[in-house]
C-alpha cells in the first residue's frame, strides 16, 4: 500500500452531519461528507461537467452504497469507491481520511522514497 502524508484539513464540527466541504489538499480539490457517523473523502471535481462542485452534492443511498449527487447534472458517485453509479467507466479519485481528537485528516499518497512528515 502507498504511504500517505496526512494533511489537517478542518475540525470534525465545521462538517455539518449529512454534508460536505471542500478543501486544497496538496493542490487538489477534495471533497469531504460526513455522514451517518462515518467520513469520506473524494474528488471534489465533476468529471462530466468539469466544474468543483461536488462538495455541494446531495448525499444519499443506492441499496446498500451511499452516494453524492453532483448539483449539476446529478450524476451519482458511490462515497467509498468514487465510481459513477450509472457509468462505472468513471471513477472519481478517493481519499483516505481520519478525524482525531476532533480533528480531520485526509491523507494523500507520496512516493515510497519521499520522506513522510508528521
Ligand atoms: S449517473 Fe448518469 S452517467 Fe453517472
Amino acid at each position: 500500500m502507498a504511504k500517505l502524508r496526512w494533511v489537517r484539513v478542518c475540525y470534525l464540527e465545521d462538517i455539518l452531519e449529512g454534508t460536505g466541504v471542500c478543501a486544497k489538499v496538496e493542490g487538489e480539490q477534495v471533497a469531504i461528507f460526513r455522514l451517518e457517523g462515518q467520513l469520506y473523502a473524494l474528488s471534489n471535481h465533476d468529471p462530466f461537467t468539469r466544474a468543483n462542485v461536488l462538495s455541494r452534492g446531495l448525499l444519499g443511498n443506492h441499496g446498500e452504497r451511499r452516494t453524492v449527487a453532483s448539483p449539476l447534472l446529478k450524476h451519482r458517485f458511490d462515497l467509498r469507491s468514487g465510481e459513477c453509479l450509472d457509468d462505472p467507466q468513471v471513477r472519481l479519485p478517493t481519499y483516505a481520511v481520519r478525524c482525531e481528537e476532533g480533528e480531520v485528516w485526509v491523507g494523500v499518497p507520496v512516493e515510497e522514497d519521499e520522506p513522510v512528515s508528521i
